[in-house]
């Protein structure tokens, strides 16, 4: 064999054991992890909902998602989670309209702004027949059966109660919120101001939106401190508002002159408490909406009777709070988190 051939040979060789490789473990993906979901697995199933949050790969989503999973898992029915990457309303509009049209048995979603969600909603409910029970923010004149999450306006008003006590009635306020037309956003930022409405001392100066984007909450501090040297708190309306007010905080080298209130316990929110740059933050229950969103639905379909509002828990933690928060959570994790 000449020295060329054997080259060829050993490459040829090589080669065929790596494609065998690729298979193996491409094989074994499938059969294990990412088996799609194809006709019979969904025909088999009780029932196939759609949860559509606003961002899919939105951490806080990825909770309610996970707890929306275990029940479908518990109750046996097919969940699809699905949506735009990054949040757009009109994909989200889209992708609600498209799992109407292919005749799924309940949607659960979030009912943004009314303009454009309590129209949709009501079609699905009355021209598709398909029930819709909205998730984390109520388009509640509109047509859903049921709204299973925080009572925004509520926890807008416990932020706000906690800033006064935080910093002794005194500080000039800047909000960034998620959006100026979600209603969800729009309760928070109501009960919020409602709140410090009699506190004398409280100033709220400026007002921006993040549109849920962490680059845009991070563009909008920035341009507060700027333009407002005077402001010394900050309240973020959504989990990633916090965080990225956090981090500008840090920048300008102002985390022990500047408060900040948050939504939300993601890791890096856990993490800032942790070293004083948010000083508080509003607890909401991602995982109990998605798990109890779909046994609502279970319910629905077996013509049970469901509460047309449920409530999750809310509260508002510091940083003498996180231990409490990690024993309650291993806690709720030994008991699978919600019984049936
Ligand atoms: C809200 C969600 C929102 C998320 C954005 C949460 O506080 O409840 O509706 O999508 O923040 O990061």
């Amino acid at each position: 064999m000449s020295r060329l051939t054997k080259t060829a040979y050993i490459l040829g060789i090589f080669c065929f054991l790596i494609s065998c490789s690729f298979a193996i473990f491409y094989g074994y993906k499938i059969f294990t992890h990412d088996v799609p979901k194809t006709k019979k697995t969904i025909e088999e199933a009780r029932y196939h909902f759609v949860l559509v949050p606003e961002e899919l790969d939105n951490e806080y989503w990825r909770l309610v998602e996970k707890g929306a999973k275990a029940a479908a898992k518990h109750y046996g029915v097919v969940l699809e989670y699905v949506g735009p990457k990054q949040a757009n309303i009109d994909e989200h509009l889209k992708t609600i309209e498209m799992s109407a049209a292919a005749k799924v048995d309940g949607v659960i979603t979030q009912g943004l702004s009314n303009k454009q969600f309590t129209p949709l909603i009501n079609r699905v409910v009355s021209s598709y027949g398909i029930p819709v029970i909205t998730i984390d923010t109520d388009a509640a004149n509109s047509h859903r059966i049921a709204y299973i999450g925080t009572d925004n306006y509520h926890a807008g008003y416990l932020a706000g109660k906690a800033l006064i006590a935080d910093t002794k009635g005194k500080a000039n306020v800047a909000i960034i919120t998620g959006s100026f037309y979600a209603n969800h956003m729009i309760q928070r930022v109501k009960g919020f101001k409602d709140a410090v409405k009699k506190a004398k001392g409280i100033h709220i100066v400026a007002i921006e939106e993040s549109q849920i984007s962490r680059i845009r909450a991070a563009e909008k501090a920035y341009q507060i401190l700027q333009e407002h040297p005077e402001v010394n708190a900050f309240y973020g309306t959504s989990a990633l508002d916090g965080i990225s007010i956090a981090k500008v905080v840090e920048l300008k080298k102002r985390e022990h002159d500047i408060y900040i209130i948050g939504f939300d316990v993601l890791p890096e929110t856990i993490a800032n408490l942790q070293k004083g740059t948010i000083n508080a933050t509003v607890v909401q229950q991602p995982y109990e909406m998605g798990y109890g969103s779909v046994k609502m639905m279970v319910e629905l379909m077996e013509k049970k009777h469901i509460p047309s509002i449920v409530h999750t828990e809310t509260q508002v933690i510091r940083k003498k709070d996180l231990s409490d928060l990690h024993q309650n959570r291993m806690e709720a994790g030994k008991k699978n988190a919600i019984p049936n």
